[in-house]
């Protein structure tokens, strides 16, 4: 899939996510977008349809973690929707990740890219040994859900910036790295905790950065988008 930039399309509806992408319409590069629960619950497929037929790539970022058989199920149908990304829990276990492998799988052997959310950027050390009894240090159970989601046929894993490298070195350079928490130097940090920069995520062997504000949020999303391209890719 090659090394890109992916924007955050966080906008509750329809409108918002036409009024933005609508700005792109004469820029050079069509941006890969990422369409999450807000947009997804707020619009439905319709939405992820509309946004393919203007011919952007996608990344559905649903994050699906049920039982095996349900999460196959789900999985037929998104792969009908024809997106290049999308994604489970890896707390799902390996039986739920291979599962989601084989509802994706569409009739003829293609598939999109499943990725794996390891354990989230907004669980600390402290929240994880407290609240779900898990005792390990947060990075060695990042690297372990790593090793699952690829052990289960997964193409890859969203992680921090900070994480990339070490996925690689021990899932290999192929395993992707989609990784959120970008952000310009002395750009707004918002929620986000550990931030790095594009120029600097790449240096870090991020394969694809998801950006959200920085981009959204800008006074003008195109020169956003160009910069953060051109810091990532250039
Ligand atoms: O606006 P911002 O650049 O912070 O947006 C980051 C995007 O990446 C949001 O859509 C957020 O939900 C998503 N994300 C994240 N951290 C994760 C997983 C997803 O920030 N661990």
């Amino acid at each position: 899939m090659g090394r890109d930039v992916i924007v955050a399309c966080d906008f509750s509806g329809a409108e918002a996510t036409r009024a933005f992408l609508d700005r792109f319409s004469l820029c050079e590069r069509k941006p890969f977008l990422k369409i999450g629960m807000e947009l997804y619950y707020a619009e439905g497929p319709s939405i992820v349809r509309e946004i393919k037929e203007r011919g952007h790539r996608i990344f559905l970022d649903l994050k699906l973690h049920d039982i095996p058989n349900t999460v196959k199920k789900a999985m037929a149908v998104l792969s009908r929707l024809d997106v290049d990304v999308t994604n489970v829990h890896a707390a799902g276990t390996r039986a739920m990740m291979e599962a989601a492998v084989e509802g994706l799988t569409r009739p003829d052997g293609t598939r999109p890219k499943l990725i794996a959310v390891t354990m989230l950027t907004s669980t600390s050390q402290e929240s994880m040994e407290r609240d779900l009894l898990i005792k390990e240090p947060i990075d060695e159970v990042v690297m372990r859900y790593a090793e699952t989601a690829k052990a289960s046929g997964l193409d890859g894993i969203v992680c921090s910036p900070l994480e990339a490298g070490k996925v690689h070195a021990r899932c290999g350079t192929e395993f992707l790295t989609v990784t959120p928490g970008v952000r310009f130097a002395g750009g707004d940090v918002g929620d986000q905790q550990r931030v790095t920069t594009p120029e600097r995520a790449k240096e870090l062997g991020s394969d694809y950065i998801v950006v959200g504000r920085p981009i959204t949020a800008a006074d003008d999303p195109v020169e956003a988008y160009l910069r953060c391209v051109g810091e990532f890719l250039g």
